[in-house]
């Protein structure tokens, strides 16, 4: 995810702006850039890859005395990761930095176009500068021409924009993405897109609210919500970075599984209206071509790939498959041209997985991958890419990359119904406001994280977790499993709740815990009598369901919600909770547990 920082005040802008830079790293980024407004002149240096890089491209640079400046991480979203896509975008007079998404850019981007305006990236970032600058040739004071610009954009944004119009003042605006300002007794501001980089400058900060947006001089902050002057209430900022890093919480697990809901909106932005999927990033696939879907990942994108499976047959009524990438490579697959061959990696990089599409493009396949870096290895090779957008992922337990990996594929699953003509419309509006539900489903709720706070306590030994699930809950199972044993050590298999009567039942007895997935929407009753069947050899049950069960010993109610696959973002959340509570209390090492590497480039 982008970071920004933003500074006003005497001292060498070049190293708070460079400095902050530095702390924002962690949030995963392909390029980076500064602007300085200072005596009216505005510098700007941008640089791909590192940041030594721009590091060493304003090596010369010095910045001292009164000023402002702004710099920015980019992780590319719209437009490839160059360093014409790198931020700040620059107009006549005025530069801009963003994080987030303009979904309704394409609109002003055309109408600005339309007015003789020539665009230098592929960002929908730009258009904010060029609008913002229109304004001001049509009349508007800065001030003015801000606002208006604010109020045209739809998505999700924090914008800094600085003018040489308005040489000592930063224009501010947040919507659904962080900023914070900060100040501190020497008069100096700044601004940031998360606490750390502030830690060390500024004393104390202001959180900013959704909708506000407004502008700093160096000796003032006028605040707005909705046109009306809100007075800025400041705090006292903490001194621990990594504790900053992680936003308050222990772990970044923990940071991530709260922020699910977030990359998710992200995930989403720009692709859905009203009537239908919109994914102009599969352009190069050619889709009248294909007959049937192979799919190929490992570990945790495996799970979200064996779900998209049921999607796939289901919605867009084509023939799906999927394997484990380490298996696929050496049991010489029969490949098939007619066959779209996806790739599902958090990483891009994973060795197996790689060189499973390697194989694919050899048998001249068409390939897409479903990647959460741009730029790497897997989005390189293959003819079509959609980014899943969650941000770096620092848990080497993956949480947030898997929820958005689900989001694309369900996505990409009503995508290909659309263009097939295999869903109608009741039934695409009938998924269109599921998903666009998603977001709110993925808000974890303080009390449910109590109650399994409080419950893995009588979790933490025994002989075995199953976790159970039936059609798309089974691959849930499976990654609730998985999610268990990589931070706990504890072992934990997935298995479809049809298939214990076929074996694994006979481990049942009162210290064998089964995790049933029991969703109100998706064969509940089917769940139900296999659930019967181990509480009748004694098993302890743990039943996650928004129907109470009598013969669950604990249980977790999830809440009303009427499409299956909202009931899936629900139970996710909580069985990545429970894993993580049981990890907790057993003191293990949640970011990093023993023997786990976060990305396998090797077989
Ligand atoms: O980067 P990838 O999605 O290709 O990684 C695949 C697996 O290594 C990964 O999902 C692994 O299983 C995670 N540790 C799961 O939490």
């Amino acid at each position: 995810m982008c970071g920004i920082v933003g500074y006003i005040g005497d001292n060498e802008k070049k190293e708070f702006l460079l400095n902050g830079l530095k702390e924002l790293e962690y949030r995963g980024y392909d390029s980076a850039g500064i602007a300085v407004l200072k005596d009216g002149h505005i510098s700007s240096y941008r640089a791909l890859g590192k940041l030594e890089n721009l590091v060493h491209k304003t090596a010369s640079f010095s910045s001292d005395g009164f000023g402002l400046g702004m710099g920015h991480t980019r992780w590319a979203t719209h437009g490839k990761p160059t360093e014409v896509n790198a931020h700040p975008h620059r107009g006549e007079f005025s530069y801009v930095i963003h994080n987030g998404i303009i979904e309704n850019y394409k609109e002003i981007k055309e109408n600005l176009q339309a007015d003789g305006i020539t665009f230098l990236s592929q960002t929908d970032s730009e258009v904010i500068v060029h609008k913002f600058e229109k304004f001001i040739r049509e009349g508007l004071n800065a001030q003015e021409a801000f606002k208006s610009t604010i109020n045209m954009l739809q998505g999700a944004y924090a914008i800094l924009l600085i003018t040489k119009d308005e040489p000592e003042t930063i224009f501010f605006a947040k919507n659904a993405v962080p900023l914070i300002l900060g100040q501190n007794a020497n008069g100096e501001k700044f601004m940031s897109s998360s606490d750390s980089p502030l830690i060390g400058y500024a004393t104390e900060v202001v959180y900013l609210e959704d909708g506000e947006y407004g502008w700093i001089k160096k000796d003032e902050i006028s605040l707005f919500i909705d046109e009306s002057p809100i007075i800025p209430i400041f705090q006292t900022l903490g001194r621990d970075k990594i504790y900053a890093q992680k936003d308050g919480f222990r772990f970044f697990m923990e940071k991530e599984i709260y922020e699910q809901s977030t990359v998710v909106s992200e995930t989403l932005m720009g692709r859905v209206n009203d009537e239908n999927i919109e994914l102009d990033e599969l352009k190069e696939i050619d889709f009248s071509n294909i007959d049937s879907i192979k799919i190929c990942a490992c570990g945790t994108s495996y799970h979200s790939g064996l779900a998209a499976t049921y999607l796939f047959e289901r919605l867009s009524k084509i023939r799906c498959s999927i394997e484990i990438a380490s298996e696929f490579r050496y049991k010489k697959p029969l490949l098939d041209k007619r066959t779209l061959f996806i790739v599902i990696s958090q990483s891009g990089e994973t060795a197996d997985t790689l060189e499973a599409l390697k194989m694919a493009k050899k048998a001249g396949m068409q390939t897409l991958a479903i990647c959460n870096v741009d730029n790497s290895s897997i989005v390189r090779l293959s003819n079509a890419t959609l980014l899943t957008r969650a941000g770096i992922e620092k848990g080497v337990a993956s949480t947030k990359a898997f929820a958005t990996q689900m989001v694309t594929l369900w996505l990409l699953a009503l995508y290909l119904g659309q263009h097939r003509k295999t869903i109608n419309n009741e039934t695409m509006q009938n998924e269109i406001k599921a998903l666009l539900h998603t977001p709110s489903v993925l808000h974890v709720n303080d009390n449910t994280h109590e109650k399994i706070r409080r419950l893995s306590k009588r979790y933490l030994h025994g002989h075995g977790f199953f976790f159970i699930g039936r059609d798309i809950f089974f691959p849930l199972a499976l990654e609730g499993a998985l999610k268990l044993k990589e931070i706990s050590y504890l072992h934990a298999e997935g298995y479809p709740s049809g298939e214990m009567k076929h074996g694994p039942i006979a481990l049942a007895d009162s210290e064998l815990f089964t995790v049933a997935l029991m969703p109100q929407n998706m064969l509940y009753d089917k769940t139900k009598s296999n659930v019967e069947e181990l509480s009748a050899r004694d098993a302890t049950i743990l039943v996650i369901s928004p129907k109470e069960f009598d013969l669950a010993d604990d249980f977790i109610k999830t809440s009303n919600q009427s499409h299956p696959m909202n009931e899936f973002f629900e139970m996710m959340i909580i069985t990545q909770i429970f894993a993580l509570e049981i990890a907790v209390r057993l003191g293990n090492d949640v970011d990093m547990p023993r023997n786990l590497a976060k990305s396998v480039t090797v077989e």
